[in-house]
């Protein structure tokens, strides 16, 4: 596509990483023209390193959060169930669960909803992972997202601790939680060589 006003210049994908702590990153995220962030991302407290703006926020049922009102709710659905949540969400708020007890509604502009296709997390999961990891964080789905709808893409808050642990910069989990059921160190090492290939722009952190 050609580059327009309208479309996405240029792309900030702040994912939960620790390594945010310290970066003094926010007033450059937010001078991006599209901010996008998953899931309980916070923001309130952390803003000199992480910024104040979102126009994208990604979610599941199981990771949902309010949002306000100029903010689009992007589904990343993982499951049917996933689909049924969101629907009810926004009108009968009877979905309480899905593996586990989950938010029966979430604030958001409704009109701002988005759905990723499903069909895109296999893609990430065969053409760029090699089916490494049981499926791909959202985080790195959203940084294969930009790629597609943004000129220019600009990660930050991607990759673990010291220990091989995917703290979020808000909390620790406090046991050894490694990357959970993601290739972790696939997705990092994928986004250091597109890095080096000038394919995005990766803010390590502090
Ligand atoms: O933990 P959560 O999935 O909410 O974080 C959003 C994304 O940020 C993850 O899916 C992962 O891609 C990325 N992340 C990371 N390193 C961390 C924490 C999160 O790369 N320490």
């Amino acid at each position: 596509m050609d580059s327009s006003p309208d479309r996405c210049r240029t792309c900030a994908v702040v994912g939960n990483s620790v390594n945010l702590l310290g970066s003094h990153y926010g007033p450059l995220i937010d001078f991006h023209d599209v901010i996008m962030r998953f899931n309980t991302a916070r923001i309130v407290g952390y803003e000199g390193d992480v910024g104040n703006k979102t126009t994208l926020h990604i979610m599941y049922p199981e990771s949902s959060v309010d949002l306000d009102d100029h903010t689009h709710l992007m589904l990343f659905p993982f499951k049917i169930r996933d689909l049924e949540w969101l629907v009810s969400a926004f009108t009968t708020k009877s979905v309480k669960s899905t593996y586990k007890q989950v938010k029966s509604t979430v604030k958001a502009n409704q009109g701002l909803v988005k759905v990723l296709h499903p069909g895109f997390i296999q893609y990430v999961h065969e053409n760029w992972l090699g089916k490494k990891g049981k499926y791909p964080s959202t985080g790195f789905m959203g940084v294969v997202l930009a790629m597609h709808i943004c000129d220019e893409v600009n990660v930050f808050g991607f990759g673990a601790d010291k220990d091989g642990n995917w703290n979020h910069y808000w909390e620790a989990f406090g046991r050894h939680f490694g990357t959970g059921q993601h290739g972790g160190g696939q997705e990092y090492k994928l986004i250091l060589q597109l890095a080096e290939r000038q394919k995005l722009n990766f803010y390590k952190g502090f």
